[in-house]
């Protein structure tokens, strides 16, 4: 297998393999909400290519700002496997490759929603979101954070955001105030 950027070329191979890869209406949960109108950062995204060039695997990274100092971060997602040739390594490798990438350029916070028992060996815990919440209704058991440099999330709390907007979010003042807040305290 190959790990290589993803290209404007494989805009359509991604999309048909996330659709064979989730369930329908994936563009409804709440990780699409930071992900909206805002495009994958293309030095953090990448695919898994097979010999002679077909899409196996992809795995997006999307600039988010976490907290309500807007501190950046990145979004991890989706990562997906062709159901055809899961379980092989190719989820594993993208993970490794993806992070490593991330720390070398100096990344520092990465958040997720996933399944924690897939996660959890690549340093993704609860414990860092616990002062966090997503714009949207998320199992909190799912709502995992890694910090790539110790302490990046030392004192960050509050809404993680879409990055392109301020707007759509309340201030810091209002934390408490009978505002929507989906993670548990
Ligand atoms: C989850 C997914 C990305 C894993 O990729 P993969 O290439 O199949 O997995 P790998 O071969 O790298 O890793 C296999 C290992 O992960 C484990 N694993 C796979 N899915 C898991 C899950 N949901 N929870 C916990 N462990 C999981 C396997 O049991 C296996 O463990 P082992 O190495 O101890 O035998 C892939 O199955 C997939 O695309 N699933 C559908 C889309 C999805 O759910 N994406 C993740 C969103 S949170």
């Amino acid at each position: 297998m190959t790990i290589r950027y993803e290209t404007p070329h494989d805009a359509a191979a991604v999309e048909a393999l996330l659709d064979r890869s989730f369930a329908p209406g994936r563009e409804r949960k709440t990780a699409y909400r930071l992900r909206d109108g805002v495009p994958a950062i293309p030095q953090l995204s990448f695919v898994n290519a097979l010999p002679g060039g077909a899409v196996a695997a992809t795995l997006r990274f999307w600039p988010i700002a976490v907290g309500w100092d807007r501190v950046p971060g990145l979004l991890l997602g989706p990562l997906a496997v062709d159901p055809a040739l899961q379980g092989l390594g190719f989820g594993k490798a993208l993970m490794r490759h993806g992070l490593a990438a991330a720390e070398a350029d100096g990344h520092r916070i990465v958040v997720l929603v996933g399944d924690p028992g897939y996660y959890a060996p690549f340093g993704f815990t609860r414990d860092l979101t616990r002062n966090l919440a997503m714009p949207g209704p998320v199992e909190p058991h799912r709502f995992l954070a890694r910090e790539l440099v110790p302490g990046a999330l030392d004192g960050v709390h509050g809404m993680v955001q879409r990055v392109s907007d301020d707007a759509i979010y309340a201030p810091p003042a209002l934390i408490g105030a009978g505002l929507p807040v989906f993670a548990e305290p």
